[in-house]
């Protein structure tokens, strides 16, 4: 599949991050194993050399956000870099014009990157579009379709337990028609040579066009979908994408589909259990899984740092020439 995108320029070079969908395998495991070097013991001080010295980020989410802000921004510090977030959570109505607007503005305070969230898919690949020869885009997660650094954070923790990617069996369980990381950890999963993707979730959540999923096989039953399963991924119920009358019972729902110690007997004896978060605790997990030994969830968060920085790094070491003087 051609990447219709324009993430890589002509040199094949990834100029920004849009998607993971048709990202080459290799791309795919630098940008991992930079990332596995970057990743911050618990507990340690965090000293990083400051390659990104002189360099602008600025996050614009539009949706709101804990973690993958708060990880973009400690990325880019981390690094050296100078942060400015704009807070426009909440806000739908900034967008068209005004969107390419702030872009330009940006890009006249000499912003490199431009870390975007949007309710709306495309977003990013159209600002790609519009930005300046020294302006890398980073999607943070576009409506249902994209959520590209989720996607990484997730292999890079799956790998990190379970590196025999192609001998693994992966679960993703719950809403996952409305789900962007499911898209994105889907495709990195796929290209890193995972055969054995199942979804679980009630039927009208499992999606009707399996090609963006990777084909993966559906089940509506947890256990049987979940058996024998190496990692077992719950998602979160994505209610602001949904009408009130598609919200479940989510009392019922955690009867059929939460995530407890007890059903994930069904699973692989040493099976993990992953979470992007927000997590809707006693809907789609029990806190005994979520704080439970077989947990990765926080550690997810941490590599979610080390994946942020060596996207940033990757970005601006393709594209190293300073702004021009305005
Ligand atoms: C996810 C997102 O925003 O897509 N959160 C995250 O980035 N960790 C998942 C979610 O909101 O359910």
């Amino acid at each position: 599949m051609n990447n219709p995108l324009p993430q890589f320029d002509a040199q094949g070079r990834l100029r920004h991050l849009l998607t993971l969908d048709a990202m080459p395998a290799a791309e795919l495991e630098a940008l991992l194993t930079a990332a596995e070097s970057l990743v911050a013991a618990p507990g340690e001080p965090v000293h990083y050399p400051p390659a990104l010295e002189g360099r602008t980020v600025a996050t614009l989410f539009f949706e709101p956000s804990t973690r993958t802000r708060c990880s973009f921004e400690l990325a880019a510090k981390r690094l050296g870099a100078q942060v400015v977030n704009l807070g426009v959570a909440g806000s739908s109505t900034v967008k068209g014009e005004s969107l390419a607007d702030t872009l330009y503005t940006l890009e006249a305070m000499n912003v490199d990157l431009l870390i975007v969230r949007h309710r709306e898919a495309g977003v990013c690949a159209e600002l790609a579009a519009l930005a300046g020869p020294h302006t890398a885009i980073i999607n943070a997660g576009e409506g249902r379709r994209d959520h590209p650094t989720q996607g990484l954070l997730d292999a890079l923790t799956i790998r990190r337990h379970k590196p025999d990617f192609a001998n693994l069996r992966v679960a993703i369980v719950g809403d996952i028609a409305h789900s962007r990381v499911a898209r994105s950890t889907i495709a990195a999963l796929r290209t890193l040579g995972v055969a054995d993707l199942r979804l679980v979730g009630p039927a009208e959540w499992l999606p009707d066009d399996h090609a963006p999923f990777g084909g993966a096989a559906q089940f509506t039953q947890l256990e049987e979908g979940i058996a024998g399963a190496d990692v077992v991924m719950a998602l979160r119920i994505q209610k602001e994408r949904m009408q009130s009358a598609e919200l479940p019972d989510f009392a019922s729902y955690f009867a059929r589909y939460g995530l407890t110690e007890a059903r994930l007997a069904a699973a692989a004896p040493d099976a993990i259990v992953m979470h992007p978060g927000p997590m809707n605790r006693g809907v789609e997990i029990d806190d005994e899984v979520a704080d439970g030994w077989r947990s990765v969830i926080r550690e997810q968060v941490r590599h979610g740092v080390a994946v942020r920085m060596a996207v940033m790094l990757r970005l601006l070491e393709n594209n190293p020439h300073p702004h021009d003087m305005i």
